[in-house]
């Protein structure tokens, strides 16, 4: 049986006379793995704080079951104090804080006794009751998860980025495993490596999981139903956000036939209405065909809304800047003793539109940062190109927006020469319509505020364009205006995304970044899943060289028995996971390849003239095509680090060693 974790009823929330929504009403029960969507502004996040009871509504009511525990991640992030990584993952409530606290204290100045020390006190006995080396373990496996380096474990966690912070209180939630887990855009922060880790991990919780996300591909893998906040409303559909897209186009239909049938039946009425109103025989009839129009009014579904336009805006275009936008030369740079660059060179030309991609760690945020003069080499140049001017823009970018002033003023205080007018429609084309220019800024949702700060960078562009996560935060017509927006872009833009549409139609060049290592492809995201196959297949085949090093010493014979049991043992575990591993590239590789039959299939069936004569059935081809590149880069991803991981194992330990 279901049990009901939490109802509202009839709820109701406005800002200053504007209503955010009106009649809402939710049941979330144990079992449920909600996705909350719609576009930015309309809620979601106001939904979550009433939930939370940081707000309360203007209507209705909010219930919980007795004794649920609650688990919340915000769209943006807490700030840390003084814990340790790790301390922060393991705050799971203020006991258990405490307690540890005391036991690693006592640790550190006992290090020498064990686990079999002869030490009984109240703090070590709660810590062990509480599960305290248990919730130690399982919080470095999440944490590892996430993407975190064993020796970040014992940082301070507020030196780390915000991004960090953010997965810190991630890894704290998932530690602490509440009831109900509800996540305002949890893969904002997160790599493509972190996040499909994440999702995975998602897949298993036991808990019901009610998350906010703009991230389609993220929901179609979670999520059983989709709360969608539109115009005021609510909806509940089931099924996954492909399934609800489906839905609520077959929704909008009928409600355009029912609405269209409605006007029709009150056309005919007024018709007889006007006809005989005049007649004094007849007046009585027609007053009571009015009163079925306004019966009709009534109950009439709202017209669907037509797809909100864009506005078209020609941005102003930077100076043009040298043939050389910039070029690293002999770069070397690193964190503390992590050597993230050792002799790193590139070269970047005017005009050229480059994605960086690679896998987690490999440096993609510090490269742009490096090209960007916000971190310095620490040997070898940096040379900007003749006429160039960079601008680095990451998704914090929105924390430099003044709280104090409204839409409009920030937008206004640009050193270009711009008509308020041409402002105006700036604003416009990135969804700030009518009265919400005059917002302050300290109320804008996560997107509003993203959305604003690219304004304001794209009224007054660098020619050198260096941007980390551009998307994160906005909506999918907000995507659709930038990419607009950057589609006009003279200048030279370099990017950090892990959303594949938004590669697809921007990049014209990947440059893919591992271990330190830079290559170039020059060619679209297509070519580059296209040519990267082919290398790395060639690449797992020639990194199966077995020679092993000779010994520098002749070992004594009882040395060279333990030894080679040793190898033995060792040859036994690799072969074991080599086969492990083995078998997932296997698996991909035919996924891969079932996936690639299928785009041709799709391809082929949408360029016969026959699927032209059903209608519908082009859209349909295309949302499946549109899934299967999402799925087929994403298996590509995959698969790159399973080749990866087996080709690390097939690396000869003498190789390693240098
Ligand atoms: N205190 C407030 N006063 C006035 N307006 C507010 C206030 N708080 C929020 N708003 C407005 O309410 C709307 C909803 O905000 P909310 O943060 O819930 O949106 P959201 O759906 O989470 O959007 P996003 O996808 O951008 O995060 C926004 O237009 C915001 O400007
Ligand atoms: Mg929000």
């Amino acid at each position: 049986m279901l049990f009901c974790m939490l109802t509202l009823s009839d709820v109701a929330k406005s800002f200053g006379g504007r209503t955010l929504f009106s009649e809402v009403s939710l049941q979330v029960n144990r079992e449920d793995r909600l996705g909350l969507v719609g576009p930015n502004g309309a809620g979601k996040s106001t939904l979550f704080n009433l939930i939370l009871q940081n707000e309360s509504p203007d209507e209705g009511s909010i219930a919980f079951q007795r004794g649920i525990t609650l688990g919340y991640l915000p769209q943006e992030s807490e700030p840390a104090g003084d814990e340790t990584v790790l301390e922060l993952a393991t705050a799971i409530s203020p006991e258990f804080r405490r307690v540890r606290k005391i036991v690693k204290a006592w640790d550190a100045a006992h290090p020498t006794s064990g686990e079999g020390a002869e030490f009984e006190d109240d703090a070590h006995a709660r810590f062990t009751e509480l599960g305290g080396h248990q919730i130690d373990s399982r919080a470095k496996k999440i944490l590892a998860g996430l993407s975190f380096r064993e020796k970040d474990f014992d940082r301070p966690a507020r030196e780390m980025s915000g991004g960090w912070v953010m997965r810190t209180h991630l890894a704290r939630l998932l530690t602490q495993e509440p009831d109900l887990l509800m996540l305002d855009e949890p893969t904002n922060h997160l790599d493509l490596e972190a996040l499909l880790w994440f999702q995975e991990y998602l897949k298993g919780y036991p808990g019901a999981i009610l998350m906010i996300s703009h991230d389609r591909e993220f929901l179609n893998q979670l999520v059983g139903g989709i709360v969608e906040i539109r115009r005021g409303h609510i909806y509940r559909w089931t099924g996954n956000y492909d399934s609800f897209l489906v839905q609520r186009e077959a929704h909008e239909h009928q409600q355009l036939a029912a609405h269209k049938n409605a006007q029709r039946k009150i056309d005919q009425l007024q018709e007889f209405a006007d006809r005989f109103g005049a007649k004094a025989s007849k007046a009585s009839q027609a007053q009571s065909k009015r009163k079925q129009i306004e019966r009709i009014r009534e109950d009439m579904a709202d017209a669907p809304e037509a797809a909100e336009k864009t506005v078209h805006f020609r941005f102003p275009q930077p100076a043009r800047s040298g043939q050389r936008a910039i070029e690293l030369e002999h770069v070397r740079f690193g964190y503390g003793v992590n050597l993230v660059y050792e002799d790193l060179n590139i070269e970047i030309e005017r005009g050229q539109r480059t994605v960086l991609v690679g896998p987690n760690g490999a440096g993609k945020s510090t490269l742009l940062k490096l090209l960007a003069g916000v971190l310095q080499p620490q040997v070898g140049t940096r040379e900007l190109g003749h006429n160039v001017r960079a601008g680095y823009f990451s998704q914090y970018r929105a924390e430099v927006l003044d709280l104090t002033r409204t839409v409009l003023e920030e937008a206004l205080d640009t050193p270009q020469r711009i008509t308020e007018q041409s402002i105006r429609s700036v604003l416009g084309s990135f969804l700030f319509r009518g009265d919400d220019v005059f917002k302050k800024i300290s109320v804008l949702s996560g997107g509003e505020k993203s959305r604003l700060a690219l304004v304001k960078l794209l009224l007054d562009p660098p020619n050198l364009l260096l941007m980390d996560e551009p998307t994160t935060h906005l909506d999918m017509p907000s995507i659709d205006a930038l990419l607009g927006a950057l589609q006009q872009f003279e200048g030279t833009l370099i990017f950090i995304s892990h959303d594949v549409y938004f590669i697809r139609t921007l990049a014209k060049h990947v440059l893919h970044v591992n271990a330190g290592r830079l290559t170039p492809y020059h060619g679209d995201y297509q070519y580059y899943l296209d040519k990267t196959k082919s290398e790395n297949a060639r690449a797992a085949l020639t990194a199966g060289g077995t020679s092993t090093s000779k010994p520098v010493r002749t070992l004594s014979g009882a040395e060279r028995k333990e030894q080679k049991r040793l190898e033995a043992e060792q040859r036994q575990l690799r072969s074991r996971d080599r086969k492990d591993r083995q078998q997932l590239v296997h698996q991909l590789e035919k996924e891969i390849q079932e996936l690639e039959t299928r785009i041709a299939q799709l391809t082929v069936e949408l360029e016969k003239p026959d699927t032209y004569q059903t209608p519908g059935r082009p859209t349909q081809l295309n949302r499946e095509l549109a899934n299967a590149q999402t799925d087929l880069g994403r298996q590509t991803s995959k698969w790159e680090a399973a080749a990866a991981r087996l080709a690390e194992l097939e690396t000869p330990e003498s190789a390693k060693a240098t």
